[in-house]
């Protein structure tokens, strides 16, 4: 499956904007499909326009340009997961990716390519290059359930896209994207006999009003399922949201002005709206985050919300840090505080004043329970190859408890 990032962001190679995708090898079954057949409407900003065009992979230094061609292969079971484990795999970490992780997923996210404005794709690094050549070999020899997405001049399954910036004013442009693929899907999957995937992306809500450049019910005609960004309620960024400490992926708690900040406010908008709880599936972070210059509780009695000391205005620390970069770091991961508002762990060390929030077995479990109480669809993990070397995380996720016995699909909560 491939994800496309859609975003504003500068195109590192050439210094204009860039359409960014993932390109993300789902695991599900494998089938034919030609690529280069599909044509993406996408708007450019720049000339205020909507542009077709067939994506073409192209390497930086734009020498070799050729389209995607994309092959069929057995098709396989469907997973025997009840729920989805979506896993990402991220273009920066070095943990290799292996077939005992691809057993436990029942999509996997191929995310290292990049689209430019003229719709042509490339790998973000040599780096992504070579892990999306890894992936592929591995995929081959995982025996089942699993659904693959190939992309450049492999098989795929799917589509994930991920407009980052949408504005309301995109919100048209969008619709209009996803109803091309769905058709187009469509016509595929009776020629091919074969069920094309389109997943997406939508933000946290209630928080700058991010939902609002998009059409949720039209989407859901259009999708298989949604990964809500349920996650990032804090981190040390660098800007005026990183001068709060607290769990990137707190299922409950909120205080003060953010009291909106959680798992559970964001998923009670959409399931509420569309009153379709299993197309959502909840963000599992496998990443820690730290901070330094950490100074006192939020508020007397709440230890897992912080205040943080800035330094130029922006808050000092590691946003995305994988476990085995704090094992190395030598923090003592097993050691966690548990807060039961926010159901997440901490670890808070006031001799440094440095404070690191991240996921571990019982917050899993506590998301997993999540999942289920409210017949949500499952989850996505950003990002597979952040976890420990023992996969950790992802066995605490892909548990019988996930996995067994689907829940019921009406909404539960109190709408
Ligand atoms: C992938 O498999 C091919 C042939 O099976 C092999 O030549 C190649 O080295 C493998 N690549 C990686 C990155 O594992
Ligand atoms: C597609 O499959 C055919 C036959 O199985 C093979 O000859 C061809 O090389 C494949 N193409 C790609 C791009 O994998
Ligand atoms: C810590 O934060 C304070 C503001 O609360 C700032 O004055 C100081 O420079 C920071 N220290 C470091 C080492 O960043
Ligand atoms: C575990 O954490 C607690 C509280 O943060 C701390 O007092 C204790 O020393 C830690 N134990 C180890 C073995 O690090
Ligand atoms: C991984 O497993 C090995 C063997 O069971 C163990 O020694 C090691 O401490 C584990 N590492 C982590 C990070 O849990
Ligand atoms: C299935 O899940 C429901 C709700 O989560 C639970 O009440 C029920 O006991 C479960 N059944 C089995 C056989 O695990």
């Amino acid at each position: 499956m491939f994800t496309v990032l859609i975003s504003r962001q500068e195109d590192f190679c050439s210094g204009q904007d860039a359409i960014s995708i993932f390109l993300i090898l789902s695991i599900c079954a494998l089938l034919a499909l030609g690529l280069s057949s599909i044509i993406f409407h996408i708007f450019d900003f720049s000339t205020g326009k909507l542009t077709s065009f067939s994506p073409t992979f192209e390497g930086c230094k734009g020498v070799r340009r050729h389209h995607l061609r994309l092959n069929s292969s057995n098709s396989a079971k469907p997973s025997s997961c009840k729920k989805n484990v979506i896993g990402y795999y991220s273009e920066t970490e070095s943990i290799d990716i292996t077939v005992n992780q691809l057993e436990k997923l029942t999509h996997a996210i191929f995310a290292y390519v990049e689209m430019n404005w003229d719709g042509s794709l490339r790998f973000k690094t040599e780096m992504a290059k070579q892990k999306f050549v890894s992936l592929k070999n591995k995929t081959k020899s995982v025996n089942s359930n699993l659904k693959v997405m190939f992309s450049i001049e492999h098989e795929y399954d799917g589509i994930d896209l991920y407009w980052k910036y949408a504005h309301e004013t995109d919100k048209f442009n969008y619709i209009n994207l996803l109803s091309d693929i769905r058709t187009r899907f469509n016509a595929l999957n009776h020629e091919n006999q074969h069920q094309y995937v389109i997943s997406i992306t939508l933000p946290a809500a209630r928080i700058e009003g991010w939902e609002l450049a998009y059409d949720l019910d039209q989407t859901l005609e259009y999708v298989d399922f949604i990964n809500v960004y349920s996650m990032d309620f804090y981190g040390p960024w660098e800007n005026r949201y990183g001068d709060t400490a607290g769990p990137s992926a707190p299922l409950f708690c909120g205080y003060g002005g953010r009291r909106n900040f959680n798992v559970d406010h964001t998923m009670q908008y959409y399931v509420c709206k569309s009153k379709k709880p299993n197309k959502f599936n909840i963000a599992v972070p496998f990443f820690a985050m730290l901070w330094r210059n950490v100074t006192g509780q939020f508020r007397p009695g709440i230890d897992v919300i912080r205040w943080v000391g800035l330094k130029d205005g922006k808050a000092e620390g590691n946003a995305y840090m994988s476990m085995v970069a704090g094992e190395q770091a030598r923090w003592k991961l097993d050691n966690a505080t548990w807060d039961e508002k926010c159901q997440s762990s901490y670890i808070w060390v006031p001799e440094t004043r440095t404070y690191l929030t991240f996921e571990n077995k019982r917050s899993i479990s506590a998301k997993v329970k999540y999942v289920k109480e409210n017949h949500l669809g499952g989850v996505w993990i950003w990002s597979v190859d952040m976890d420990d070397e023992n996969n950790s995380l992802l066995n605490a996720l892909s548990s019988n408890e996930l996995c067994s016995n689907s829940s019921g699909s009406r909404p539960v909560y109190k709408c």
